[in-house]
């Protein structure tokens, strides 16, 4: 049965249209193991790229389709000029209930106060680790001081919550479990382990290499006591859990316990292309169909009727596959770059 006009678009698998995820750059200044491991990257041509307008007015168009969740992402989202401004002019839409952004935080130190004040909700910030050496190796840059500088200036920003991403390579930062944890503690932030995902661009992927959700649990529980989970997961890629002391962490396992049956995400690349799964092969030009003219209501009759056709399930379809291994090589990348994790928005 179709949803009434004034209902979110739920898809074939009965999952509601609530959240869009909008890279507004697909350049990065880091160069992390796990998402951008090569030498030399196709960028897409700067023409194509959306301006802060027509990301408006997508995301009016999403809104009458049900969107009320936003995060703007990369590439590194703060690379984008003047993003306070998005940021503002994405706040005047009333419909959004929850504006949020994940970022590296290099650039967060001078940024994370205009961002705020421009209206934004919530800030996710990735840190793999507090080794200097370590995480030299791992994003290919020296610049962990500023990367702690800037989740300390969001700390103290006044957003609604922040969180820190940590990506586990096993043998290589699941020693810092707890450290990471003292810190998020430190700084009133909530750290969230990901396990490695074998996502485009993850060209060094291997199943070995994934440090899972039972690890890190099994691993905390031996040093620091029993584990609680804390509510409902939700939508929320990230299960949450209580330690001894009362410290809340959270676990994202899209690869050993996807949660695609509770999907509520799409993706808007910085060219305007749309995709129903981080995994999805083709995504739909929907900077085409605005720069010809389309109307707000016309766009979003098409995204109902794109969203009320999905049957993604992109990450439970990679843990039911023996031969799994990495998803994209790297002639395959080259030849399109909407494949990439950080062109599609991480
Ligand atoms: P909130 O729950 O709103 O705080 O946001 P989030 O956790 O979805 O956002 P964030 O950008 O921090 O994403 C966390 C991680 O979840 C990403 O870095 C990915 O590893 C993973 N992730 C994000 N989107 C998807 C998705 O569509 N599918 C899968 N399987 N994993 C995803
Ligand atoms: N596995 C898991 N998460 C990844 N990200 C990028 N590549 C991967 C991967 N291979 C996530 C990072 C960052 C976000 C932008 O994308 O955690 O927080
Ligand atoms: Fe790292 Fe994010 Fe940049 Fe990818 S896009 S290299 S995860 S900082």
């Amino acid at each position: 049965m179709k949803a009434p006009p004034d209902c979110p678009a739920a898809d074939l698998l009965d999952r509601p249209l609530n959240s869009l995820r909008i890279s507004v750059i697909d350049r990065c200044d880091l160069r992390c193991f796990y998402c951008m491991p090569e030498e030399h990257y196709t960028w897409l041509p700067q023409e194509d790229l959306l301006s802060f307008a027509e990301i408006r007015a997508l995301v009016d168009a999403f809104v009458l389709a049900g969107v009320r969740k936003v995060r703007l992402t990369g590439g590194e989202p703060l690379l984008r000029r003047q993003l306070p401004e998005l940021v503002a002019l994405l706040r005047q839409q009333p419909a959004i209930e929850d504006l949020a952004l994940t970022t590296n935080a290099t650039h967060l130190g001078p940024l994370a106060l205009p961002l705020r004040r421009a209206g934004l909700d919530r800030v996710t910030a990735s840190l793999d680790s507090l080794r200097p050496e370590r995480f030299k190796a791992l994003v290919r840059r020296d610049t962990l001081p500023q990367v702690l500088e800037g989740i300390r200036a969001a700390a103290t920003a006044g957003f609604a919550s922040l969180k820190i991403n940590t990506v586990l390579i096993r043998g290589f930062n699941d020693d810092e479990l707890e450290d990471l944890i003292e810190f998020g503690r430190q700084v009133g932030g909530e750290v969230r382990f990901i396990e490695y995902m074998d996502v485009g661009g993850a060209t060094q992927w291997s199943a070995d290499a994934v440090f899972s959700k039972a690890q890190i649990l099994a691993r905390l529980e031996e040093r620091l006591g029993p584990i609680t989970p804390c509510g409902p997961q939700g939508a929320a890629p990230a299960g949450r859990f209580r330690l001894a002391d009362g410290t809340c962490f959270g676990i994202i396992a899209s690869v050993t316990e996807p949660f695609c049956r509770t999907c509520d995400r799409s993706r808007l690349t910085a060219d305007g292309q749309w995709y129903l799964c981080l995994y999805a092969q083709e995504g739909a030009d929907l900077r085409g169909r605005l720069r010809a003219g389309q109307s707000r209501e016309e766009l979003a009759a098409f995204i109902r009727q794109g969203w009320e056709g999905r049957t993604d399930r992109g990450a439970q379809e990679r843990a039911a596959d023996p031969h799994r291994g990495v998803l994209y090589q790297v002639e395959d990348l080259r030849q399109d770059p909407h494949r990439e994790m950080h062109t599609r928005g991480g």
